[in-house]
């Protein structure tokens, strides 16, 4: 970070009052800290206690009443390496995403040449409000990154999600970036996630109930180790926003096999969560099926196997990982599978398990490797299962 100009943007929430200790180790880290204020956010904390912190003047009008000096947004923003707005209100992230300009601060967002990363702070109502949700999707096309607001207790004294992401946080999140700039050869990994959904006609699918939480959790788990992610998803309910992350969404068996076909050859490791439907529709309808008959039946033929083509397609230094899930003889045919699959690893879950399955928060899994290693792990969050999974990676000869 030593070096790096950081733009820090206040708006006038509440958590305004953390930017004090935001600003503190963004300096002890060796950045650069200049800030524009909004002017309600001045009510939450002092522009005297910000211009001391960041060492340098706050700039809050496009100009100075007293001096007549007039603020060049245009030169801040050339200034920046990156804009960080934290905290930013459900009312300017509403502004930003429609271009509206009505104060210096968003002035020079319209102004930046160079990323600007958003941290939304406010109460739970308004963190789930349509309207929020699609000036968030809005900022994400126009290029912005979001650190999302975290759960906990909200300065209404309601519970829930719409608090700022912590000083820490934050700070790890710009380094990261800043690293993610700097060091393009760090390892980039694979994950696939999700169900697959394969269409009958243009209404219907057949899919599963995998919700993609595991390989999500994963991907977070390589993230926060330095590492680039692409994240081949099918249909989730999930969101997840990182510098070093690029996610590729999918439908069908045969749309994943192509996203991961063209990434494989710049990743290292191949993880293969997905929950991949086996067989496929073979014939799609144009039209919307009509319930004339009595029965129907539908023709499948068999997917290809992702998982397997990674593998037979793989040079010495990649590493394979897939997953099984067992009802019986759970050990013995995870095994066969990692020897038939040629893979490196293999995460057994088994649906005997209590607490392991697709739409659950926990998993409780068994790693087999090549070498015949056998692991047993208890149940865990699936954050926590993710963790022990990518050490074992790691670890693997
Ligand atoms: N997999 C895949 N592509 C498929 C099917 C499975 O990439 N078309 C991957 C999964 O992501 C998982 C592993 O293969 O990592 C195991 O999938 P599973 O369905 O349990 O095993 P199969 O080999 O399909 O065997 P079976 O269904 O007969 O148990």
């Amino acid at each position: 970070m030593h070096g790096k100009r950081i733009l820090l943007g206040i708006t006038g929430g509440i958590a305004a009052y953390k930017i004090a200790y935001l600003i503190r180790i963004l300096k002890k880290l060796g950045a650069e800290v200049k800030c524009i204020m909004t002017p309600a956010s001045s009510d939450f904390i002092s522009p005297l206690v910000v211009s001391t912190l960041s060492q340098n003047p706050v700039h809050i009008e496009f100009w100075n009443k007293q001096t007549g000096v007039w603020t060049n947004h245009v030169e801040l923003a050339l200034w920046a390496d990156v804009f960080v707005i934290a905290p930013a209100t459900a009312n300017s992230i509403a502004k930003m995403a429609n271009g509206l300009c009505d104060n210096l601060l968003l002035a020079t967002y319209l102004s930046m040449k160079t990323k600007t990363i958003v941290c939304p702070a406010m109460d739970l109502d308004m963190y789930q409000h349509p309207s929020f949700k699609r000036n968030v999707a809005t900022l994400f096309s126009d290029g912005v990154l979001v650190i999302p607001a975290t759960k906990g207790e909200l300065a209404s004294g309601l519970e829930g999600e719409g608090r700022m992401e912590e000083p820490e946080v934050i700070a790890a999140y710009l380094s990261n970036y800043f690293n993610s700039q700097t060091n393009k050869s760090a390892e980039t990994v694979l994950i696939t996630a999700g169900p697959t959904y394969e269409a009958i006609d243009p209404v219907r699918f057949i899919g599963n109930h995998s919700s993609g939480k595991m390989g999500f959790a994963l991907a977070e788990s390589c993230l926060k180790r330095g590492m680039n992610v692409i994240l081949v998803s099918g249909p989730t309910q999930l969101e997840l926003h990182h510098p070093n992350l690029e996610i590729i969404a999918v439908k069908s068996a045969e749309q994943m096999l192509k996203a991961v076909s063209v990434n494989w050859d710049n990743c290292s490791i191949g993880i293969f969560a997905a929950a991949v439907a086996d067989y496929r529709p073979v014939n799609q309808e144009a039209q919307k099926i009509k319930k004339k008959e009595e029965t129907l039946t539908l023709e499948l033929v068999k997917n290809p196997d992702i998982l397997r083509w990674a593998s037979e397609n793989r040079n010495n230094a990649q590493k394979v990982i897939g997953f099984a899930l067992e009802t019986n003889n759970a050990e013995e045919n995870a095994l066969l599978k990692l020897n038939a699959k040629n893979l490196d690893m293999i995460v057994l879950n088994t649906l005997e398990n209590k607490g392991a399955g697709f739409q659950g928060d926990t998993n409780k899994i068994t790693i087999l490797d090549k070498s015949n290693a056998i692991k047993e792990f208890d149940l865990k969050s699936k954050t926590a299962v993710a963790e022990d999974i990518i050490e074992s990676i790691l670890s693997l000869k």
